[in-house]
């Protein structure tokens, strides 16, 4: 048993820089290249121990806290139960691993900004850290991995490309930091349903799909932290069918490139809008002028990259 009786980790957002989305496999998921980059938008997870021994339980606080599941579907708790199988149940001290989770919510929910992801890279490390197991941060991001496609890079964070299914990552070298503006939409889009509407469009289209590559331009402004070649390379294959289900989301991100956005884009599978912004003045700038046309439910600003999951207390 540890001396510790409180964890709390502090787990970013990420923004997809190219997702290039490549055909659906036999079990459902897409090859992907994901280029993440994780940006200074935070949910805060607290570990601590259960009342009764072995129970798991979820608390969601913040704007958004009703939106989220608080039983056994939240992958916060998923994680949670994943981490005490792959430590065989029983602490050292004869009791079942449990825990409290609470889970101060600020990335948007289903927004494309993986915060659901966020939420169970947290666990993992916070409930590690309860249970005094000491696994490396690589076994982590392998449970990680069994949750969510995205966990494992939230374990990681900075700039990665994803392959597989994301899943498997190679960290970028990026240079200086990158001001970024989020539009938030009211409600949320449903991953699976989005990554559907990309295979119904691409199959009426009568589209061959290509095996997804990285962007070299890409690389090179990140590797040169030259943010308008950056802007320029931004690219989400998702973005068609996001569009067609919140149309829209055509003119948040019009509005974001009238107002000099360097690149504008859909995070991920949505409904949040993602603005590359010149500097952090330009960043303020941008939002206010996404804020006051009336696009969006909320501007927030970021800049990325940013660590993964850390202990903070
Ligand atoms: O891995 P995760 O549970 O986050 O994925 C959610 C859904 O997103 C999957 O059920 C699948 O429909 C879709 N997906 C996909 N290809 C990927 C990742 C996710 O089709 N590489």
């Amino acid at each position: 048993m540890t001396a510790t009786q409180r964890v709390t980790v502090r787990v970013p957002a990420k923004v997809n820089l190219q997702l290039a989305v490549g055909p659906l496999r036999d079990d459902g998921y897409h090859d992907l290249v994901n280029v993440f980059h994780a940006v200074s938008l935070f949910d805060e997870v607290t570990a601590t121990e259960p009342g009764a021994a072995g129970a798991f339980t979820v608390r969601v606080e913040g704007e958004a806290g009703s939106q989220v599941p608080a039983d056994a579907t939240n992958l916060a708790i998923r994680a949670a139960e994943a981490l005490a199988k792959h430590a065989g149940q029983i602490g050292a001290d004869g009791r079942p691993y449990g825990v409290d989770l609470l889970i101060r919510k600020a990335i948007p929910v289903a927004g494309g900004m993986a915060g659901g992801s966020a939420d169970a890279a947290a666990a993992l490390l916070a409930c590690d850290a309860l249970w005094g197991l000491g696994l490396s941060r690589e076994e982590l991001m392998e449970i990680g991995a069994g949750i969510g496609s995205d966990v494992p890079f939230a374990l990681l964070g900075g700039t990665a490309v994803g392959t597989g299914r994301g899943e498997r990552l190679t960290p970028v070298p990026a240079t200086g930091a990158f001001h970024w503006v989020f539009a938030l939409a009211d409600g949320g889009l449903s991953t699976p349903r989005v990554y559907g509407e990309c295979d119904r469009i691409r199959a009426e289209a009568g589209e061959e799909v290509a095996w997804p590559s990285a962007d070299e331009a890409l690389m090179a402004a990140l590797r040169d932290g030259d943010a308008r070649a950056l802007g320029a390379a931004l690219a989400n294959d998702l973005q068609p069918a996001a569009l067609t289900l919140r149309p829209s989301l055509a003119r948040t991100l019009d509005v974001g490139r009238d107002a000099g956005a360097l690149g504008a884009l859909v995070s991920g599978s949505g409904p949040t809008c993602a603005f590359l912004a010149a500097s952090a003045d330009h960043a303020r700038e941008l939002s206010e002028a996404l804020t006051s046309a009336g696009v969006c439910r909320a501007a927030i600003t970021a800049d990325g990259p940013v660590p993964g999951a850390e202990i903070v207390a």
